[in-house]
């Protein structure tokens, strides 16, 4: 790839943002045969496997019971019927997640009440204490992008008001903070294995774990009709069982799961390095608490001009994301709580300057070194074409580093990566 005086990137290799197909090349011969398994046992809905995946993934949660249901939004929504929430009950979640942890709260009958989040983009626990109202019943910390919540807070405040505690951990498989895994601290955690999440399944899955033995029998209740055997419906519940195919596919990908985990990890570590001292020219790097280990489900960064950054990007090949463009209390499906622009400002900047850079452990190093190359390129070159910017000092600097950064090799394994797939990215 070489930079041209057009100010064009030619050649140019294309790193995509998410490659399920590559991420499990090496052991896709287990999950073919745990498929097929399956197909020949006439077994397809709550079996076998699901019963072995429950035990397994409680396991490596470290909790007593997991209890497989449909999807990630059912996960949160049949916990949270589950913990008692229901009509006229107010929850507390993250100003700044993905919708499906509001929703799960609307479809309980309750209203969900924003909370800001702090530096670190999570839950802010001193804001989650002014939200909580006589009517509050449940908060649901979201461990968003694979970076635990500083849980030990959250609970003060939920004790203290007598608070349901639902983690949402559909990003942070396996993640841990002060040495506890992240599904470990709350009343219950909501799980997501949709295909990109880093356990990941073949189509849609969710799972509620807890150590309450009333908690799982309840969502075992409620995810098969309210049956508790055939014909004999107890309450009125759903559908939304894991199948036997996404168990089987599950348990074979759970024994990876570490190693992915560290791959991300590895990715995560140049990232931070090869984008360190970029903060005067506007780029800001996720931040990292000393008593995390965060899993990296994304890296995301935020820039003034997310916008002509990620434009850049893609002009160079490098696939972005943003998570996410619009926050829940903008969207039309939420216009009825009132939330108008402004209401939230820290989650709306967030969402306006945000940029998720390709994650997985797809990536080879040479892929993330283009990424990085990439991202200094076109921060340097912002940084020039927006000199009155307050960046006008550095920006002077900056255009030596431009030219330098844009004759800079780029690996020639880098080239011919593999298409990107949107579709199985959220
Ligand atoms: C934070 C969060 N909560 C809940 C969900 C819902 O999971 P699912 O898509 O499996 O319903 C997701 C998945 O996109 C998520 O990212």
């Amino acid at each position: 790839m070489t930079w041209r005086r057009s100010g064009r990137w030619e050649d140019v290799a294309k790193i995509p943002f998410l490659d399920l197909t590559a991420a499990t090349a090496a052991y896709q011969s287990e999950i073919d045969e745990a498929v097929l398994r399956v197909v020949r046992s006439g077994r397809f809905v709550l079996g076998p496997e699901v019963e072995a995946f429950e035990t397994e993934w409680a396991q490596a949660v470290g909790v007593a019971h997991a209890v497989g249901v449909g999807n990630g939004l059912d996960a949160l929504t049949l916990a949270l019927r589950a913990l008692g929430v229901g009509s006229g009950d107010e929850v507390l979640v993250p100003a700044n997640t993905y919708i499906a942890t509001w929703l799960a709260v609307t479809q309980c009958g309750a209203v969900p009440v924003p909370v800001e989040p702090d530096s670190t983009h999570q839950m802010d626990p001193a804001a989650l204490h002014a939200a909580v109202t006589p009517r509050t019943r449940a908060v649901i910390p979201v461990h968003l992008y694979g970076l635990p919540v500083e849980m030990e807070r959250i609970l003060a405040v939920a004790r203290r008001h007598g608070l349901a505690v639902l983690e949402d951990a559909a990003q942070a498989h396996g993640a841990r903070r002060d040495g506890v895994r992240a599904g470990g601290w709350g009343d219950a955690a909501a799980w997501s294995f949709y295909p990109g999440k880093n356990l990941g399944a073949l189509g849609d899955g969710g799972a509620v774990t807890t150590n309450d033995p009333a908690v799982a029998e309840r969502v075992r209740l409620l995810r098969s009709y309210g049956s508790p055997r055939r014909y004999v419906h107890d309450v009125k519940g759903a559908n939304s069982r894991l199948d036997e195919v996404q168990a089987a596919a599950l348990r074979v990908k759970l024994r990876y799961l570490e190693e992915a985990n560290e791959r991300r990890r590895s990715v995560a570590g140049r990232y931070l390095s090869g984008l360190a001292n970029l903060e005067d020219l506007g780029l800001s790097l996720p931040p990292v608490p000393e008593d995390a280990e965060p899993v990296w489900h994304l890296f995301v960064v935020r820039h003034p001009r997310r916008d002509a950054l990620q434009e850049r990007l893609t002009a160079a090949g490098v696939e972005t994301l943003v998570h996410y463009p619009c926050p829940p209390h903008l969207q039309a499906a939420y216009a009825d709580l009132g939330w108008d622009r402004g209401s939230l400002p820290y989650s709306e900047q967030l969402a306006e300057e945000i940029l998720s850079l390709p994650m997985g452990p797809h990536l080879s190093d040479e892929q993330v070194e283009q990424v990085i190359a990439a991202v200094r390129e076109a921060v340097l070159t912002l940084a020039v074409a927006v000199p009155q910017q307050a960046r006008g000092a550095v920006a002077q600097q900056a255009r030596g580093a431009v030219a330098q950064q844009a004759r800079a090799a780029v690996p020639q394994e880098a080239r011919g990566a593999v298409a990107p797939r949107l579709s199985v990215v959220r």
